[in-house]
């Protein structure tokens, strides 16, 4: 079970509440006509003793920090890393696995609700076929062990992808650990595979217009809250955040639709490297944005 934070606000608030009446007798509650006038931030001691009992059920770390609720990660520099240590490409792939791994477990626990990453992308066919052949044997291994290793931290695996072209045997078991992990409640983890952000805009176009044609729509009722509803996985929120490390700086035809409004952050670090403390720094970044959709901030409403 994951507690929301305005859930566990609700609960700090009964709590302050309790706690003022046991400490602080001698002040005048009425919580009916507002009379007490207490902060929720506040945290009341019996508030951090049930917080971590909170912490260490849920394995989530409650804060009132502003994070983002979907992060996306351009999984780059795998290839870089091995070659810097004079080992086969995939040695680099295999290391990034790892590194989803932690990664995933670390977004759960710090309470990231969406987290996404661009595994196999529809161009990534064209690499040497034993690269692309050591790709989808991780891909087996991965999926086989995300039973233990993902699923157990409370995290909902899904993939974002085109079945064009993928082996039945991939496919089957991706189809398994959906089916298997389809009532986790915590941290969805989106593998982008076999992914292309034209792809998908293509796939959805062809629907629309299958459905257009089959008069289940007109094209008046096209709009953008509709195409969305055509991507792969339309009940997911667009990434706030998307991460790419290793130096790179382009969008590399990932969630094109989707990041729109997603906020950027790069590092130099390789992705193998990649760990916590990144993270933890993105996450810093991001709480310092001024996320204004075209709009204006706040404070310049005024002049
Ligand atoms: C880009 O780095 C990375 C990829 C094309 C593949 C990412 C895949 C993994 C991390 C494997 C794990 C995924 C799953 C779901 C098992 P690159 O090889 O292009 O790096 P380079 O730019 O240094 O060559």
């Amino acid at each position: 079970m994951m507690v929301k934070d305005d859930e566990w606000k609700a609960v700090e608030g009964i709590c302050i509440f309790f706690q003022l009446i046991v400490y602080d007798q001698g002040r005048d509650f009425d919580i009916i006509n507002h009379r007490v006038d207490f902060d929720v931030r506040e945290i009341s001691i019996l508030g951090r003793a049930m917080n971590n009992i909170f912490r260490k059920k849920n394995k989530q770390i409650v804060s009132d920090r502003r994070l983002p609720r979907h992060i996306a990660f351009i999984m780059d520099g795998n290839g870089r890393w091995a070659k810097k240590r004079g080992l086969p490409r995939n040695m680099g792939h295999r290391e990034g696995s790892y590194t989803l791994k932690r990664i995933a477990k670390d977004c759960s626990e710090i309470g990231i609700q969406y987290v996404s990453v661009f595994a196999l992308s529809t161009e990534n066919w064209s690499r040497p076929k034993e690269e692309v052949a050591g790709l989808l044997n991780l891909l087996r291994e991965f999926i086989r062990s995300a039973d233990k290793e993902i699923a157990e931290n409370n995290i909902r695996i899904r993939f974002a992808m085109s079945r064009e072209g993928l082996p039945e045997d991939i496919l089957s078991e991706i189809d398994r650990i959906m089916e298997k992990t389809k009532n986790i409640k915590g941290t969805q983890l989106i593998i982008a595979l076999n992914y292309g952000g034209k792809d998908e805009i293509v796939h959805a176009v062809k629907r629309i217009a299958q459905d257009v044609s089959e008069n289940r729509l007109k094209p008046g009722d096209i709009d953008q809250s509709l195409f969305s509803s055509y991507m792969y996985l339309p009940d997911v929120p667009e990434p706030d955040m998307i991460i790419r490390p290793s130096g790179e700086k382009r969008i590399s035809n990932f969630y094109l639709w989707q990041a729109a409004y997603s906020e950027f952050w790069y590092s130099d670090v390789l992705w193998p490297d990649f760990d916590r403390k990144q993270l933890e720094k993105a996450l810093e970044d991001y709480e310092k944005r001024d996320r204004r959709y075209g709009g204006i901030s706040n404070e310049n409403k005024n002049y």
